[in-house]
């Protein structure tokens, strides 16, 4: 349809025929069960306006999604298309590494053609519109969400935002590709205390620094929707926030695509304090321009009234409709409403060998070594090797937003060593309980588990003692431990982030028996291993490394594939520290430069202010030497660029994967400015011996900030510039932006 046909078409809408675009309702609505069901009545939604409504949230399923649209065109006047949104995040029923994995591989390429296959998978399944990406900043790993970000940095997270959302959509070709919805506007990410939901409040210039542009980087990428966050901004929720939401999304960035709330969050403005009622609730969500009402039945029920009073406008209603029967079209649901979906493609893609090899290569690239001591790694296939403990032999390894994964495929670890190892030098088994219990970790709707629990004290004693002996015959042991996975992702903050105790409990029994030790850890966020790292010898990251992960994990493990992840989350030393990253401010007392005494300076008298691994940091089976750091000028004029370059050598006879960081510092501000900001990087391949000379631009663009006047711009004066392979580098020259 052309603008003048859509023009027409909500021409000939009623009201309520308007209305019902606005709304989004789940699956239980159209009796095909969803991942969270509300009683109808409860909900207020009656049979009309389910009739009339516009969007399906979280139903996927060829036959599913086909019967639904059919039925519903069937008895729709206008044959107006139902929309189905889903979340997929990092995967379909191929499962990704958790976006936290997928941001250490600083590979935006790669994760673009995991988001290319994946759009084919959920396409076949009748998905329209993905919620992805999620490009909160995050920089408090007590908040759950970590998992779903790819990490603390604002440069990293819009690089990978931008990627995102181009192998989601593609050219929008049907049956290839889905609509992507860029979430949660805005800063999420920050809340207080690492809480869920909790109060977000920073200042303007922190926000428009640090947590604005990696949903502008969507923006730009030309995503088509936009998610409103949950909590407040400016102590008002994201969802009334007509300053955030209409003068910053849509005049400022120029976006005019669909805003769409998270889940419930127009009546939540009643709880938040902001909204008397549901019909005020209404309003203000209007008033800041949302579009569509993610199950409530706020705008189903008061927008009419609203109308009426004149509360409304009829203008601003047909706006939002207009927005989403151009996106409907732009999907070309009108020319055909099923899209792709079909049963026959969905199977044929279930099990494709392109989307498992691209899951392990996406997992191989993500997994980070943080310790190798003794090159205790990688193994050979002649060493005696005891895998240990509960994620040993789980095909839980999919993190909690992968809705749609299909667990069954998940290749455990266990069963990746036996593909390789010979028997006699392999032996497995559980050896402890992922946790005490389930308690306190709630209910999921979609996501059913067990605590791997070992239930009596008698089964826990032999398999401890089994532990034992295998650790004595080993001469590795391998233990795969972690965070369950209900202990992290939506609504799992915690204010411990060390691994559950009845896993170091068991380790400490067990690993006086141990020659050699290799932790492999599952988590979806970065974790406190002050306390463990002494204590064995190598520590591999695998986060949830999804449907391939225990191939990729063993491929590392046996040196098959170098390791070649970076953290993208600093790791905390203690949880005390947290918020810790890696890009805060100088302070008028830094403790390694100030003038006062160390203590009058800014510090903990009991932990060190660095993380334990910072932002950047992983380690490789090879060694890369950094020299020779140049700029191609000392001066930099305004509007001119100059290059700096550094020569990495792989000193080592192994080949590998280095991912070279640029950081530059602003030395003066009108405002303070960090004491380091991630600029670019480059995933390099070094063979063994091999020198490389490396070199980035360095442009005006990237001196700007929000001055003390609110402009965003260059401010002449002394920058550093540092290039290394982790935040902590020291290599560094310096030049004058004039
Ligand atoms: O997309 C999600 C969001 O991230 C959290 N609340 C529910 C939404 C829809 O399932």
């Amino acid at each position: 349809m052309d603008n003048t046909q859509l023009l027409n078409l909500l021409n000939t809408l009623t009201i309520e025929e308007k209305i019902g675009q606005l709304i989004q309702l789940s699956g239980d609505f159209f009796n095909a069960g969803a991942m969270a069901v509300g009683p109808m009545e409860k909900l207020g939604i009656t049979q009309e306006i389910v009739q009339l409504t516009g969007s399906v949230l979280n139903v996927l399923g060829a036959e599913k999604v086909t019967t639904i649209q059919r039925d519903y065109m069937e008895k729709s006047r206008h044959k107006i298309p139902l929309l189905f949104m889903a979340d997929i995040v990092y995967g379909y029923k191929t499962v990704f590494p958790i976006p936290l994995a997928l941001g250490s591989s600083w590979n935006p390429e790669l994760v673009k053609w995991c988001n290319r296959l994946t759009a084919k998978e959920a396409c076949a399944a009748g998905a329209h519109v993905t919620f992805a990406p999620m490009v909160d900043v995050v920089r408090d790993a007590r908040w759950g969400r970590s998992m779903e970000s790819t990490g603390e940095d604002t440069y990293l997270n819009s690089v990978f935002a931008k990627a995102m959302v181009e192998g989601f959509q593609g050219d929008f070709t049907p049956g290839e590709s889905l609509a992507s919805c860029v979430k949660h506007y805005a800063a999420y990410g920050a809340p207080e205390g690492g809480r869920d939901y909790n109060t977000v409040d920073m200042s303007e210039r922190r926000l428009r620094e640090e947590y604005l542009p990696p949903y502008k980087a969507a923006v730009d990428a030309g995503c088509e929707l936009v998610m409103t966050s949950f909590n407040t901004v400016d102590e008002i929720p994201a969802t009334a926030n007509q300053w955030l939401m209409d003068e910053v999304l849509r005049q400022e960035w120029g976006f005019d695509g669909v805003l769409i709330t998270d889940y419930a969050a127009i009546s939540e403005l009643i709880a938040h304090g902001v909204a008397e009622n549901e019909k005020h609730a209404a309003r203000l969500a209007m008033e800041a321009s949302v579009d569509i009402d993610m199950k409530t039945s706020c705008y189903a029920n008061q927008l009419k009234p609203l109308l009426e009073d004149g509360a409304i406008s009829q203008q601003k209603l047909d706006e939002a409709v207009l927005r989403v029967l151009r996106l409907k079209n732009k999907l070309g649901l009108f020319e055909d409403p099923f899209r792709g979906a079909s049963i026959a493609k969905e199977q044929e893609l279930k099990e494709s060998y392109e989307s498992k090899s691209l899951s392990r290569k996406a997992a191989t690239e993500s997994l980070v070594l943080l310790q190798n001591s003794k090159n205790t790694l990688p193994l050979t296939k002649a060493t005696k090797v005891a895998l240990i403990g509960p994620y040993a032999n789980s095909q839980e390894l999919n993190g909690l937003w992968a809705v749609y994964g299909d667990k069954s495929q998940v290749i455990t670890v266990k069963k990746a060593f036996e593909e390789i190892m010979p028997s006699d030098c392999f032996k497995y088994t559980q050896g402890c309980a992922l946790l005490e219990s389930l308690d306190g970790l709630g209910d999921f709707g979609f996501f059913a588990s067990e605590a791997n629990a070992l239930n009596t004290d008698e089964a826990r004693e032999a398999e401890k003692n089994k532990a034992i002996e295998l650790a004595k015959w080993a001469d590795v042991v391998i233990f795969a431990m972690g965070e369950h996975t209900l202990q992290s992702g939506e609504a799992g903050s915690r204010t411990d982030l060390t691994l559950p105790k009845i896993q170091t409990d068991f380790m400490n029994e067990v690993l006086p028996w141990v020659k050699r030790s290799v932790l492999l850890l599952f988590n979806g966020r970065p974790l406190v291993l002050t306390d463990i790292k002494d204590r064995v010898d190598a520590i591999l990251e695998c986060w949830f490394p999804g449907t391939e992960g225990g191939h990729a994990i063993v491929d590392l493990v046996m040196g098959h594939v170098n390791p070649s992840g970076r953290l993208t989350m600093s790791f905390p030393y203690t949880v005390g520290q947290v918020p810790v990253y890696y890009n805060g401010f100088n302070t008028g007392r830094p403790p390694k430069s100030s003038t006062h005494s160390l203590r009058f300076t800014s510090r903990y008298l009991d932990s060190p202010n660095e993380p334990l691994y910072p932002f950047g940091f992983g380690l490789s089976y090879h060694v890369a030497e950094y020299t020779n750091l140049k700029l191609s000028h000392a001066n930099m004029r305004a509007g001119q660029e100059i290059e700096a370059t550094i020569e990495v050598h792989n000193t080592s006879d192994v080949e590998g994967e280095e991912v070279v960081q640029l950081y530059i510092r602003d030395l003066v501000g009108s405002v303070v400015r960090p004491i380091k900001e991630l600029r670019g990087f480059q995933k390099i391949h070094l063979l063994p011996g091999e020198t490389k000379q490396i070199s980035f631009k360095i442009t005006e663009e990237l001196l700007k900030f929000h001055t003390k006047s609110m402009r965003y711009e260059a401010e002449p004066g002394y920058f550093e510039v540092y290039i290394g392979n982790s935040s902590d580098s020291d290599i560094c020259a310096r030049f004058r932006l004039e």
